[in-house]
């Protein structure tokens, strides 16, 4: 017989801080499909929003959720990855692989993104404990280091973790509140041969002197270990508690499929922003620009996860840029390489001829476009300065000269 395992999906509601029943989702692993049903009473109101903007808009026959598990992509952009998956398996004192999409969904806490929940019964609270203070760091990163390791963790220190691990991503990493604001802490993690939260500190400020918006972050340092902080653009504090703004991943607005990269592309994502959310201009050159970065200091992690959309009353909009990072190559080999999604004609190539290709699917004019990509390429040669002002060490500044070494082509390349 079929399993069937359901979850009560609730949604705070724009302005809200406590989050009303929307309907029930029931989850047929075995078959690997999900269904939903909007509540009666949460389709009265006067301002419900779609639990999943993209397959589930309140007033349409519901389609079943086939890919990715089962899971609608807001469900699962709201339910953790690898990190996450692997606090809550330690929670619960099971093998992740032993676990299921529901159990995930299920154990995640406040913690995590955009502004749905799940629970087992219309009757459960809102989630009790909210996310550590900053002053916990210490003994989170603690935490973290030793479930790494595999060594066991104090009971205390691992309810901190845990209490702010239900956000996505593989990295360690924890949401903590400091001065009224959720901050995502990310820490180093085991095996990393450099310094990545300083690196990715120094990277996402260079993205922001290239025009690109970012959430504000900040480094830290926490005993010997640096630790990155990017403020939650999902979350706003009120008297009352926090508010909470939906939101998707890329791969959830195209419902493409996590395994099969053959479909992602920008210009796709672009066409879907241009035709289906009537994305400004501004828009699509910010995508435009996040593109060509991630080419010019070779962040070949661009998945469709790492690039969002925040929604709310009035609709969907591209969230600032996270997880911009140079994916460490060895010397001489950095010059060819592609990025996770499709750019222009040729592929997924990481050239600038390649992101120009198809600059008017980005709005853009061939002209306006080579502007902008000489605009980034003089910012991003500076990134040595910029990495060392940052403080960055030299031998971090060495292990990722390599990612830059096309900025300085560019410019000659992209004209001819
Ligand atoms: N500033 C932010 N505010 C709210 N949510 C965010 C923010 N930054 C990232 N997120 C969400 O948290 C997830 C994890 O963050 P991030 O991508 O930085 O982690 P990661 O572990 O480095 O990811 P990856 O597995 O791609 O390497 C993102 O996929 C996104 O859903
Ligand atoms: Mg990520």
């Amino acid at each position: 017989m079929t399993r069937e395992q359901k979850a009560y999906v609730f949604i705070y509601l724009p302005g809200e801080t406590v989050a009303v029943p929307a309907g029930i989702f029931t989850h047929y692993p075995d078959d690997g499909i999900g269904r939903f049903a909007y509540g009666h009473r949460y389709l009265e109101r006067f301002n419900a929003l779609p639990v999943d903007p993209v397959t589930l808009q309140p007033g349409t026959v519901p389609r079943d959720a086939v890919a990715n598990g089962g899971l609608y992509g807001a469900f699962r952009d709201a339910s953790p990855d690898y990190w996450g998956r692997l606090v809550i398996a330690a929670e619960l004192k099971s093998p992740a692989e032993s676990l299921g999409e529901m159990d995930f969904l299920l154990h995640g806490n406040a913690s995590r993104v955009g502004c749905l929940d799940f629970r087992v019964s219309l009757e459960q609270g809102e989630p009790e404990t909210g996310p550590p203070s900053f002053q916990s760091l210490e003994d989170i990163l603690e935490a973290a280091t030793q479930l790494q390791n595999g060594e066991p963790v104090r009971h205390d220190l691992f309810q901190l973790l845990e209490q702010g691990t239900s956000i996505g991503g593989a990295r360690p990493k924890c949401t903590v509140e400091l001065d009224d604001t959720l901050w995502i802490a990310k820490f180093p993690a085991r095996g990393d041969s450099v310094n990545f939260p300083r690196i990715e500190y120094a990277t996402m400020l260079l993205a922001q002197a290239c025009g690109i918006t970012i959430p504000e972050v900040n480094i830290i340092s926490v005993g010997d270990k640096d630790v990155l902080l990017v403020k939650r653009f999902d979350r706003r504090k009120t008297v009352l508690g926090y508010q909470r703004f939906g939101f998707i991943s890329a791969l959830s607005l195209m419902e493409w499929d996590e395994r099969d990269r053959t479909q992602w592309s920008y210009t796709a994502l672009a066409d879907r922003m241009r035709a289906v959310l009537l994305a400004q201009p501004l828009e699509l050159e910010e995508l435009f620009r996040r593109m060509v970065f991630n080419v010019l200091c070779r962040n070949t992690d661009d998945h469709p996860r790492n690039h969002g959309f925040l929604w709310g009353e009035k609709g969907l909009a591209l969230s600032p840029a996270y997880d911009i990072v140079p994916t460490l190559t060895g010397s001489g080999v950095g010059t060819e390489f592609s990025l996770s999604m499709s750019l222009g004609n040729r592929g997924r190539e990481a050239t600038v001829v390649n992101a120009v290709s198809l600059s008017a699917r980005f709005g853009l004019s061939r002209d306006k476009a080579h502007v902008i990509v000489e605009e980034l390429t003089l910012c991003v040669k500076n990134w040595e300065e910029y990495f060392a002002s940052q403080g960055v060490s030299s031998v971090d500044i060495e292990a990722v000269r390599a990612c830059f070494s096309g900025a300085d082509a560019v410019i000659s390349v992209a004209r001819s």
